[in-house]
């Protein structure tokens, strides 16, 4: 029975340092996938999924994002003056209604667990999401549709992936208790293991549904793995609390929080469009790579 999950938090105050140096004056979550930033991806996902509050962490030099969901009445107004009209209208079809959408700053970046603590206030006493932008996924079915369908109602559930070999620990991993096919019940989470100490295979990826009571976690300010307030402590201690599920999304990851990551999304989801499937697939014959 699908529950009723109104409100997504999105971290985007984080440095992006990996990207550095184009993250010196843009924001890493505005970096594109052919031609919208990596957030908007996140903000129709959360839409698809029936969210109808937005909050966004914001930090130092995280303008453009709340450019990026306002109107350009200037830009717009252009546009109409030249007879582009379905362009301008293009440009703020997807905006969030006023009034639902909110920025508050983390003024110092000291974690994700930091960072979805800074919206405590917003949220009230509902289960909520939490979008990574980086974490960009192509599905049939978008990856929060995919867990707010699943979910219970109650206590908290994680995207999960499975991650083969030593890349295990560069995720947060399950430690599941139940393995029920698509969805597992899970009873701890740990940041990063050794690939010997990984207790399953099971990663967390950028999406999560949580309850306020994470806060009374957070609220600690308790630094982990790296010196930074980590989200996966305050789960795995949820997880002890109330009941955790993970469920194995269908679809495909892309990690845009890595440049690799980044390019096969780019690459992908041009491969999707039909103005430019074309084109690039002629390309990437012209490099003859493997053959
Ligand atoms: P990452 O750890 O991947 O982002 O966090 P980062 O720290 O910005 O990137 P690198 O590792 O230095 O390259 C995932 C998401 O969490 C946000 C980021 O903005 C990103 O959207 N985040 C991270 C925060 O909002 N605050 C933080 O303190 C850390």
């Amino acid at each position: 029975m699908a529950a009723s999950v109104r409100k997504a938090v999105f971290p985007v105050g984080g440095l992006g340092t990996r990207f550095l140096p184009v993250t010196k004056a843009l924001p890493k979550e505005m970096l594109p996938i052919v031609d919208k930033p990596l957030i908007h991806y996140a903000v129709e996902e959360a839409r698809a999924a029936g969210i109808e509050e937005f909050i966004f962490v914001t930090g130092k030099g995280k303008s453009a994002i709340e450019d990026h969901f306002d109107h350009s009445s200037e830009l717009e107004a252009l546009l109409r003056s030249r007879g582009k009209e379905e362009a301008a209208e293009s440009l703020s079809r997807w905006l969030p209604a006023p009034g639902k959408v909110a920025y508050t700053r983390q003024q110092e970046p000291l974690g994700l667990g930091h960072a979805v603590w800074c919206a405590r206030h917003f949220i009230g006493d509902e289960p909520f999401a939490v979008l990574l932008p980086d974490d960009v996924f192509l599905a049939a079915v978008p990856c929060l549709k995919q867990m707010v369908d699943a979910y219970s109602g109650r206590g908290g559930m994680v995207a999960a992936e499975t991650i083969t070999g030593a890349d295990i620990s560069n995720y947060g991993v399950l430690d599941v208790s139940d393995d029920n096919g698509a969805v597992v019940s899970v009873r701890g989470l740990v940041e990063k293991p050794k690939p010997e100490d990984a207790p399953s295979n099971l990663a967390v990826v950028g999406r999560y549904i949580m309850t306020p009571k994470v806060f009374d976690y957070l609220d600690r300010q308790e630094t982990g793995a790296g010196g930074e307030i980590q989200l996966t402590d305050a789960l795995s201690w949820l997880a002890t609390e109330e009941e955790f599920a993970g469920i194995r999304i269908e679809g495909e990851r892309f990690d845009c929080g890595k440049r690799t990551g980044y390019l096969r999304a780019n690459i992908a989801f041009a491969l999707q469009r039909d103005d430019m499937r074309d084109d690039l697939t002629s390309y990437i014959r012209s490099l003859g790579i493997g053959a």
